[in-house]
């Protein structure tokens, strides 16, 4: 079987990461979730303090900025490494969440994280997760599907995902940081989150993360 470039591109909250991360698993392949590069970069502006309208400062920045990964044997999953640090704990944080947006709809950090993404592809047989995988990152990947649930079913996984790392934020909060992402991520210039004409559509919102991974490698074994 030939190997394959895997798109997984949606909403928020949609179990993109989890359904990414088991199809990765399932396939031997590598697994890439873009949304933590995201973070990761949003995370070193905020503790630069960098003016993201100044774009000059925004290029120093990013010329700062290591992103890595490393395997995580307890959590059987990669954590997100910035710089050396590991800060797979911090960048799933609330205040990150309510920053990443903004961060991530600057044309020059799309385009440094994009050129990441690509060369983290070259070698196929990865799962990659973001919004713009199927459009922008892998165009030609041979697998695209676009991830939707119903909204208050992705506010509560992600009340219930922040709550399994310690914090407590009221529903409405966390609605509130959704509808704002989504307004964000779909109507930036550069990169929008948008479903690849050619994408297969999943809606997860009643589906068990069992049938969300049967779902993608059924359509793997379709195209392989
Ligand atoms: O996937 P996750 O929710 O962790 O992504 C965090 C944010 O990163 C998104 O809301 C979006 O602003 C940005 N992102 C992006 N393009 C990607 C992945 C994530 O703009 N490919």
């Amino acid at each position: 079987m030939s190997d394959i470039i895997i798109a997984l591109d949606g909403f928020s909250s949609c179990g993109k990461s989890t359904t990414a991360r088991h199809v990765a698993a399932a396939l031997h392949y590598a697994f890439l979730d873009t949304g933590a590069m995201y973070r990761a970069v949003a995370l070193y502006f905020h503790r630069q303090q960098v003016n993201t309208a100044d774009l000059q400062a925004v290029k120093e920045a990013l010329a700062h900025v290591e992103i890595t990964f490393e395997f995580n044997p307890s959590k059987q999953a990669s954590d997100t490494i910035l710089n050396g640090e590991n800060v797979e704990g911090e960048i799933r944080k609330m205040y990150i969440s309510d920053l990443v947006s903004q961060v991530a709809a600057i044309p020059e950090v799309r385009h440094a994280m994009v050129a990441q993404q690509q060369r983290m592809g070259e070698k196929k047989a990865i799962v990659m997760d973001g919004r713009d995988i199927g459009t922008v990152v892998f165009p030609q990947a041979e697998l695209k599907i676009f991830m939707t649930a119903e909204p208050h079913i992705r506010a509560q996984r992600r009340k219930l995902e922040l709550l399994q790392k310690g914090e407590d934020l009221p529903l409405e909060e966390i609605i509130e940081n959704l509808r704002k992402r989504d307004e964000i991520d779909s109507n930036r210039s550069e990169g929008p989150l948008k479903r690849a004409a050619d994408a297969i559509d999943l809606d997860t919102s009643y589906r068990t993360m069992d049938e969300q991974v049967e779902f993608v490698l059924d359509h793997v074994r379709r195209v392989q």
